[in-house]
């Protein structure tokens, strides 16, 4: 049994929460930081064993003790809209836990991140710019840190984007319609991931550092298209999901996040695919999309019941 310490930042977060766990369940010791101690998930780690520190990524001193006899961190710093606060808040928690005696750091980072400078159109003046920069910012801020051990995960959409707290921005017509609108192809396979995926390359990772090191690995659970989405909800939550294909002018005018069809303009004009056989590689069984939907099966009817 491992008793290295790893600490884990937005630990109450979807991918922090479930990687905590991983991690308690492999040996290691886990330093959670959450901005809310009394949260469900911070009482459920606390109880598995997980020590939980009350911190904010702008808060040094709180991040100084969250970092106490560190092994690993696990950086995961979230996107504060039209600024570069994550680009900050991640190099405040590398350097911090670099100054504790971290080896390993594990950022994660999101697909394409690594050819931003190539997506067409990019400036300063777009609403994006600040997300790529403070991505990328931070992919560098962790190559350059000095750990013996550091590996960037780049994972693709999540697929509890559609029951969590962006699903009414990226599928308006989905939580009270059951309806999913697109302006893409119908044959168009996008790349999902199970973010429980990211959690198991992670743990992985830091069970496994002469593996990972110096990697950056896109990643994704599947690639599938939105109408096999919308049939395996129908067969697994059992509540009937449409899927509709329409115009991208069509879906601009009803008022639709053209933002979310970007990317995959940009994924189409860099050829971007996500390299399966490379994630193979790697010592991890990826989940599916339907193993994401069987898991979370109540929390979805009652998403979809509201
Ligand atoms: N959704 C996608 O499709 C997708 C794809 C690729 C990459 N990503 C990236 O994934 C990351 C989000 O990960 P996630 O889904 O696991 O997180 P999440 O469930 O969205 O939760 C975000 C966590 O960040 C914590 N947090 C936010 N600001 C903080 C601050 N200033 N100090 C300390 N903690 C703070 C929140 O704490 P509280 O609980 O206290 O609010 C929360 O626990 C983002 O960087 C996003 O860009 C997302």
């Amino acid at each position: 049994m491992s008793q290295k310490t790893i600490l884990i930042t937005a630990a109450n977060g979807t991918v922090g929460s479930s990687l905590a766990a991983l991690l308690l369940d492999q040996g290691f010791n886990v330093h959670a930081l959450v901005r809310n101690t009394e949260s469900t998930m911070a009482h459920d780690l606390k109880k598995r064993g997980a020590k939980i520190f009350k911190g904010d990524f702008s808060d040094i001193s709180s991040l100084q003790i969250a970092s106490q006899g560190i092994w690993g961190v696990f950086i995961n710093g979230f996107p504060v809209h039209g600024t570069m606060d994550e680009l900050t808040h991640n190099q405040n928690v590398i350097k911090v836990a670099k100054e504790a005696g971290a080896k390993f750091g594990v950022y994660m980072s999101v697909m394409m991140a690594g050819r931003k400078d190539d997506i067409p159109g990019m400036n300063p003046q777009r609403n994006s710019y600040n997300y790529w920069e403070s991505k990328s910012g931070s992919e560098k801020a962790l190559r350059e840190a000095g750990f013996d051990y550091w590996t960037i995960l780049r994972p693709s959409t999540f697929i509890s984007n559609f029951f969590g707290r962006f699903a009414a921005y990226i599928y308006p017509t989905l939580q009270k319609q059951h309806l999913i609108s697109s302006p893409f192809e119908p044959s168009f396979e996008q790349s999902f991931i199970d973010p429980e995926d990211i959690s198991k390359f992670a743990a992985a990772a830091f069970a496994n550092p002469d593996t990972f090191n110096g990697e950056a690995i896109e990643l994704s659970s599947e690639q599938i298209t939105l109408k096999d989405v919308g049939v395996l909800i129908t067969d697994i939550v059992g509540i009937p999901i449409a899927v509709e294909h329409i115009p991208r002018e069509e879906y601009i005018a009803r008022g639709l996040p053209d933002q979310t069809a970007e990317w995959y303009d940009w994924a189409k004009a860099l050829d971007f695919h996500i390299d399966y056989e490379r994630m193979e590689q790697f010592p991890v069984k990826r989940n599916t999309v339907a193993d994401y939907l069987k898991r979370n099966k109540g929390y979805i009817t009652d998403f979809l019941s509201q």
